[in-house]
This record gives C-alpha cells, sequence and structure tokens, in this order.
C-alpha cells in the first residue's frame, strides 16, 4: 500500500475507514534552500546586443532625455512583462527631461520582506554606456527572467529595478527612494546595486557595506577561487547612495572605472597593470567590445547566487506528486467520504492549474460527486452527479485553480454516492504541484 511519493517530512498520517494508519514517505523530502542556476553568458551578452543597437539605431547614446533611453525602458520592460513580471514604469524630470525608473515585481514572497536588486539603464551622451551600466542592466534583468524560469518561489519578495538619469547624479534612484512611503521604506531589507560589471581590464570588487550581503557576495567567489578586494573607487557613486543615505542595507559588485589596474592586482587577477580597469569609462569606444566576458559571467552568476540566497529561495521543483492509494468505500447513497494526502515542505499557494488525477470504481458513476477539499475546508467540485450517465468508474484528470490555497496541509478528495443501487470505492487519487 504506497500512500505517499514525496510527501511530508517524516511520518504522516492518513485515516483508512475509520483506523489511522502511518505512512512513510517513499522520498525524502525536497532540500530547503535551492542553489541559484548558472546565469548564461550567451544571454546577458544578447541583451548587450540589443542596447547597442538601440544606441546604434538613436544617436549612438542611450542617455537621461534622449530616444535611446525610452528605447532601453522598452526593451527590457518587454522581456520583464513577458515572463510574468509585473512593471511599473515611474516618471520624474530632470534637467527639464522626463526620466523613467522601471521597477519589476516577482509576484509572491513576503511583502514585508523587500529584496530589492538594480542598475541604471541610463548612458553618458558620449556613448553607448555597454559596460556602465549595459553591464549591470543585462546582469540584473537575465537574473530576474532566471527568477521566472526557475518559478521561484522565494521566502521574500523580489523587486528589480532599472533606474534612470544615474549619470546625472543618481537622480532615478534617488527619486525613487524619495517617494517610497516610510512605512515601503522600512520593508526594503536590502538593495543590491550593480553598476559596471564587465569592465574589459576587470577587478573583482566588492562593496564594503552591509556585512551580510558582503558575505554573501564573497562566499560566491570563493566558491570559484577568485580573490577580491573591497570597492574604493568611490563610494556613494552610484544608485546605492539614496538607499544607504535611509538606511537600507547595501551592496554590490564593480569591475572598476577610470582608475588604473596595480601590478599586484594584474598578478590576482591577469589584465594588464598600469591600465585603467575601463579605459573606455564615459567614452564613445564603451560599445560591446568593450566587455570582459570572463567578468561578466562571473558576475552575472554571482547576482543570481546573492538574489537566491538574501531571497532565501525555498522551493522544489514542479511536478511534485502526492497520492494516496488506500481504498476507501462509498456507502450506498449515503454519508460522504474522504481520502486524505498531506503536502508538507512546500512555500507559498498551490498552483493555479493543481492537477487533480481521480481513480473512483463504481458500477454507475452517474451516482457519484466528487470534491477536492483545501486544508481551509474549501471544496472545489471536481464532478456533478448526474442521472443518466450509467458508466463505470470515474478515471479522470481535474485542473483546479487552487492558487488562493496555501499548498501545504491536508487535502482531500471527497466522494459521496447520491443514489441507491449502485456503489463503489475510491480506488487511489493523487496531486500534482
Ligand atoms: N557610474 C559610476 C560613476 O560614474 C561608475 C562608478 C565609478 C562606480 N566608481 C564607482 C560605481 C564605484 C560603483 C562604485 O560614478
Ligand atoms: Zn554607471
Ligand atoms: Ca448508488
Amino acid at each position: 500500500m504506497n500512500l505517499f511519493r514525496r510527501a511530508a517530512v517524516g511520518a504522516a498520517t492518513l485515516a483508512i475507514g475509520g483506523l489511522l494508519a502511518t505512512a512513510t514517505p517513499s522520498a525524502a523530502a525536497p532540500s530547503p534552500t535551492l542553489a541559484a542556476p548558472d546565469i548564461p553568458l550567451a544571454n546577458v551578452k544578447a541583451h548587450l546586443s540589443q542596447l547597442q543597437s538601440i544606441a546604434s539605431a538613436n544617436g549612438g547614446n542611450r542617455a537621461h532625455g534622449r530616444a535611446g533611453y525610452k528605447a532601453s525602458i522598452d526593451y527590457v520592460k518587454g522581456k520583464l512583462d513577458a515572463a510574468g513580471f509585473t512593471t511599473r514604469i515611474q516618471q520624474f524630470t530632470s534637467s527639464g527631461a522626463t526620466g523613467y525608473n522601471l521597477i519589476a515585481d516577482w509576484p509572491g514572497g513576503d511583502a514585508d520582506q523587500v529584496l530589492m536588486a538594480g542598475a541604471h539603464l541610463d548612458s553618458v551622451a558620449s556613448g553607448a554606456g555597454i559596460n556602465d551600466n549595459g553591464s549591470g542592466s543585462a546582469g540584473v534583468l537575465e537574473t530576474a527572467l532566471a527568477v521566472s524560469r526557475a518559478q521561484l518561489q522565494p521566502t521574500k519578495h523580489l523587486r528589480f529595478a532599472w533606474w534612470g538619469a544615474e549619470e546625472l547624479g543618481m537622480v532615478g534612484s534617488r527619486y525613487y527612494v524619495n517617494n517610497l512611503p516610510a512605512a515601503d521604506r522600512s520593508k526594503v531589507s536590502g538593495y543590491l546595486n550593480f553598476d559596471m560589471i564587465g569592465s574589459p581590464n576587470p577587478g573583482y570588487f566588492v562593496y564594503d557595506d552591509d556585512p551580510t550581503i558582503e558575505k554573501t557576495f564573497k562566499d560566491y567567489y570563493t566558491g570559484i577561487g577568485v580573490p577580491t578586494e573591497i570597492e574604493t573607487e568611490g563610494d556613494g557613486r552610484s544608485d546605492h547612495a539614496p538607499f544607504k543615505n535611509v538606511g537600507i542595507p547595501v551592496g554590490g559588485l564593480f569591475t572598476g572605472a577610470e582608475r588604473a589596474k596595480s601590478s599586484a592586482q594584474a598578478q590576482k587577477w591577469g589584465g594588464t597593470a598600469g591600465q585603467a580597469f575601463d579605459r573606455c569609462y564615459h567614452s564613445s569606444c564603451d560599445t560591446t567590445s568593450n566587455i570582459n566576458d570572463t567578468a561578466l559571467d562571473r558576475n552575472s552568476d554571482a547576482i543570481a547566487h546573492a538574489v537566491w540566497t538574501l531571497g532565501a529561495g525555498t522551493t522544489v521543483p514542479p511536478g511534485d506528486v502526492y497520492e494516496n492509494t488506500a481504498d476507501v468505500a462509498i456507502p450506498d447513497n449515503g454519508a460522504a467520504v474522504t481520502s486524505t494526502v498531506n503536502v508538507a515542505g512546500r512555500t507559498g499557494n498551490a498552483p493555479a492549474t493543481l492537477k487533480v488525477d481521480v481513480d473512483v470504481r463504481h458500477t454507475w458513476r452517474g451516482d457519484v460527486v466528487l470534491d477536492l477539499v483545501a486544508p481551509d475546508g474549501t471544496a472545489y467540485r471536481l464532478k456533478n452527479s448526474s442521472s443518466n450517465d450509467s458508466a463505470d468508474n470515474v478515471i479522470a484528470t481535474y485542473t483546479v485553480n487552487a492558487s488562493s490555497e496555501p499548498a501545504n496541509g491536508a487535502w482531500k478528495l471527497r466522494a459521496q454516492d447520491v443514489a441507491s443501487q449502485d456503489t463503489g470505492y475510491i480506488n487511489s487519487w493523487k496531486l500534482t504541484f
């Protein structure tokens, strides 16, 4: 008698015909923390190519107040909308021109604990801004898309942001923070900033700010055996500053701008000593050629590592089956009976497409009414009775929108026979999450 597959941790109890039986899951419960996925470098670079094309089609830049900036916003927003994010554009005015922030929320998670990751999307007017800051923008975008691919159900609520007018002095991010009601501000548990993460002669710099965030990035780098240094090329020179100024924990990554790489740094990281980390900083040569692929790849993976770790992504892969194969007799024209499966170890609500496979053996299935009963008692009708359906058995798959129900708990299949003579029993049933 199999009872549960991938069911609760430890033993579970189950009522069978008035008796209590103890069931042991046949598979271990899913691991509570989930490793971040590898972020495909090719995808990140494809975003950079798109940003380069946008600049090329719009006078060579993506600067605040120029057509290339709004086109960049539209590109990123289109990707996020298609991936299931809730996006909004926040407008502001700076130097007589309209600026735009793009905010993308991943549905779910604890609204009182918001983890944010962001990058400025504007370039300076003198170039396409591919390292500064297509790189951070693309790394954050691809991490957000990876959240969607994984259908991550993190403990925290995740919010991604692309800022306007950073190059005019962090105008967009400051506007966002200043316009965030105090109650919402206090819910932001951290802001992760990515500004220049693919410098062509890269260093690996971690912001020396919130210790937990800093350690999360350093752990990633320790794991791949790459040394890091503390970022010293200008604290407060990017969009984390407005967050930090109101007491929000911040952190971030940086591969260096106009400062020269020392020989000690060239020894540990490779590259060219005595040369700027980014010789094209704020100039017209900041194109797709101005990127070190290894640095962009590592930092994109580090963003995902931080979002997964700090967001405490606990989830289980889709397609987990919870089954009860114990027979339950359905009395003729009598009281309803139930068969239970216990669901545990999941995060968040049940899916909008919860699959319910039912195997009821009966000699006149028109007698049978079936409901799926959620742990809180809400009943979802699967099948009504019908006096003229004389066929045998109900062996069917139903799809239930159970997205308003917490996934964990005791789910029941309820069966009732509402007409006399023919009888039957629940043979087995299962839920697929
Ligand atoms: N856009 C930033 C700027 O021009 C780039 C930068 C320079 C930076 N130094 C930094 C970003 C240190 C983060 C940390 O100021
Ligand atoms: Zn920048
Ligand atoms: Ca009957």
